[in-house]
């Protein structure tokens, strides 16, 4: 960070812990920062050419952190306000791989003792193993269990070679001489008071983002292989590397996705972008340029909600709305970014959906209408199954992945696998930038809005609307089904309306969640067009409200399920009106026979229909077209998971264990 000498250095600090803040549902069980020791100077004692770097780490979430950090600044009574040029400062939240949460698992990881060479790491490294036996050989002893210690150790190895050997090393040398010995997936932060004013980073795999703020006067866009050329207009500036960029957004929308085998170095405010390339010694100069964010710093905000999670189950009729806009044209459906593919979507032998979790579950909810409206039978993957099993994958498939990240190791390992199987692969993502937008042949972005809460809401109907308007785009060409597709395109212009009808069950939902705030298990059966919500109805209960919950075939019900079946166990029977309605009834019969504990989702105005004798509590929805019925079907379920969360007083936006992208495998 580069600024005029007047500003506090608290700012520093500060913007490093609150974009820690920013990233904490990507991992919360411990965290670290690291600063230039001059920053608090009578903690410092410096053996080199810069201070020794204060390192801080804790367990547990960032505002643990954060108190440890200011505990120290206020007992040392460190003069905060001092003037400074220019501070390069690094930290992580971690979500733990290898090794329980611990400080000392958690990252800045470091060489030893001075800190030498501090990194922090977003990934996995492969060969962690046999590096951390050859530097043990080399001396170093190991204090964490992290498969990332191996890199700030390795970095100071190299750092202490070529001292003996040729005495000057550049820091660009130190980490392209790391990156030549790292395997695995990795984007990596470097800062070292070797090398003061400085950090690099570089990535494989995992996704880092340079943000750039002040480039007034400048054209963003125009390519460079130098940002000072850039921005050499005098200015303050500050630079940013972040996983995600909801780290940076309330700081600057100027940024760069840094790609596989770059390494970014920043000196004094300045930045140069190098591609490493294992066979040649040094790293070349490459041109790159900046892309503009279009995201607003409100959507990373809670607003008056008490909960991310909340905030984005009510966002969904202006999400849905967001992901239809400017799409639906003249009674058709417009994709830009399919347009060149969609005749070879056509010609497919099959189409294959593949993701993980909530956006498996918005496939699976698709999956019956692409069928229907395309006439190419889908195949449904989970990305991890389909790697288990090497599962077949033709040049004549289109792959379609579905993340609301885009980061999902599982989703992004099992798209190079398609890739390299000669499949036409397609993305759906939240992510504008992310791995997955930028790895696949073509796509389509759900625009929902950053989605921050940890369990999976408005994505999950924006990607179902969205893989409705692909089923309409690849089905275009077929007459016989256009009169069916003029439905469903009606049916979405209205659903953003419906989605907030459905919204009004709030309370309703609260009241219920309070009549199971202690139940145990929680089952919910569905079918046809809605065994996915059922699916993702338990998903909900599963990951936020910690009660075991499993979505259930209804037509599977007798073959095993039934037994069971008792007056205490609650049971959620999906029965708005379809093809399948009134074998839903059947079923609703023969669990009320078993005195069954039902709770009945069905259309509005059905209530007598699917409880004859008023016994069952029943949730009234509105209809809409029957495949677009799990969009407004799943949104009472959400409502009821973040209610009885909240009720049994667990963390909703942070449940236990889990985080928002899993870019590990
Ligand atoms: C994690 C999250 C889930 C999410 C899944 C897939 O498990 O906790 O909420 O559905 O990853 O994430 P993606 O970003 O690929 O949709």
């Amino acid at each position: 960070l580069n600024y005029n000498v007047s500003r506090e250095r608290r700012y520093i600090l500060e913007v490093l812990l609150n974009g820690l803040r920013r990233l904490e549902y990507r991992g919360y069980d411990s965290s670290g920062i690291a600063v230039d020791a001059d920053l608090l100077p009578a903690l410092s004692s410096a053996p080199y050419a810069g201070a020794a770097p204060l390192v801080y780490r804790q367990e547990g979430k960032i505002e643990n952190l954060v108190r440890s950090v200011y505990s120290e600044v206020d007992e040392n009574e460190v003069n905060l306000d001092a003037a400074f040029n220019v501070h390069a400062g690094i930290a992580h939240t971690r979500w733990a791989t290898h090794g329980v949460p611990a400080p000392r698992n958690s990252h800045p990881q470091s060489s030893g003792a001075g800190d030498e060479f501090l990194v922090v790491h977003n990934g996995i490294i492969t060969n962690y193993e046999v590096l951390k036996e050859t530097l043990i050989r080399h001396g170093f002893t190991f204090e964490s269990d992290t498969d990332t210690e191996v890199i700030p150790k390795l970095a100071k190895f190299v750092f202490d070679k070529a001292h003996d050997e040729e005495g000057d090393v550049t820091f660009i040398e130190v980490v392209n001489e790391v990156m030549r010995q790292l395997e695995g997936a990795y984007a990596l932060i470097f800062k070292s008071p070797h090398y003061p004013n400085e950090l690099i980073a570089c990535k494989r795999g995992s996704t880092l983002i340079l943000g750039v703020n002040e480039l007034s006067g400048q054209k963003i866009g125009k390519s460079f292989h130098d940002v000072k050329a850039l921005t050499a207009n005098g200015k303050p500036k500050e630079l940013f590397f972040s996983s995600d960029l909801c780290a940076i957004v309330e700081h600057t929308k100027n940024y760069l996705a840094i790609e596989d085998n770059e390494i970014v170095h920043i000196k004094d405010g300045s930045v140069s972008i190098l591609k490493f390339d294992h066979d040649k010694e040094k790293p070349a100069s490459v041109k790159r340029a900046l892309s503009v964010l279009e995201m607003e710093v409100e959507q990373i905000k809670k607003g008056s909600y008490d909960h991310f999670m909340q905030k984005e189950i009510h966002e969904q009729p202006h999400s849905l709305t967001t992901t239809m806009r400017g799409r639906l044209k003249d009674g058709g459906v417009l994709l830009g970014g399919l347009k060149e593919h969609l005749k070879t979507i056509r010609r497919s032998r099959r189409v294959v959906f593949i993701g993980c979790g909530t956006s498996y579950n918005a496939a699976l909810a698709a999956r019956t209408f692409v069928e229907e409206l395309t006439g190419i039978p889908v195949t449904m993957e989970v990305a991890s199954d389909l790697l288990d099993r090497q599962g077949p994958i033709y040049r004549e498939d289109t792959a379609v992945f579905v993340s609301q990240s885009g980061e999902t190791a599982d989703t992004l390992l099992a798209l190079d696998y398609a890739l390299e199987n000669g499949a036409l692969c397609v993305g759906i993502t939240n992510t504008v930038g992310s791995t997955l937008s930028r790895r696949t042949h073509c796509g389509i972005h759900i625009n929902a809005g950053c989605e921050i809460g940890v369990a999976s809401t408005k994505a999950y109907t924006s990607q179902i609307v969205v893989m409705a308007m692909l089923a309409l785009a690849i089905g275009s060409d077929q007459i016989s089904t256009q009169p069916r597709r003029e439905a469903i395109i009606s049916g979405l212009s209205s659903l953003p309306g419906h989605a907030s009808e459905v919204l009004k069950l709030d309370s309703e939902m609260k009241e219920l969640a309070s009549s199971l705030i202690d139940s145990e298990s929680l089952l919910v059966f569905g079918r046809g067009y809605n065994y996915a919500t059922a699916l993702e109805g338990a998903l909900k209960v599963k990951e936020v409200a910690l009660m075991h919950s499993e979505g259930m075939f209804a037509g599977e019900m007798k073959h095993g399920p039934l037994a069971l079946v008792d007056e205490n166990l609650p049971i959620i029977v999906i029965a708005t009106r379809d093809a399948c309605f009134s074998k839903q009834q059947s079923v609703i019969q023969q669990l009320l026979s078993r005195k069954g504990r039902l709770i009945i989702m069905c259309s509005k105005g059905d209530a007598s229909a699917v409880s004859p004798n008023g016994s069952c509590r029943v949730i009234e929805v509105p209809q809409v077209a029957d495949c677009l019925q799990p969009v407004i079907n799943i949104i009472p379920l959400q409502l009821l998971a973040y209610h009885l969360t909240v009720l049994r007083g667990f963390d909703v936006d942070q449940p236990r264990n889990l985080a928002k992208s899993v870019t590990t495998q």
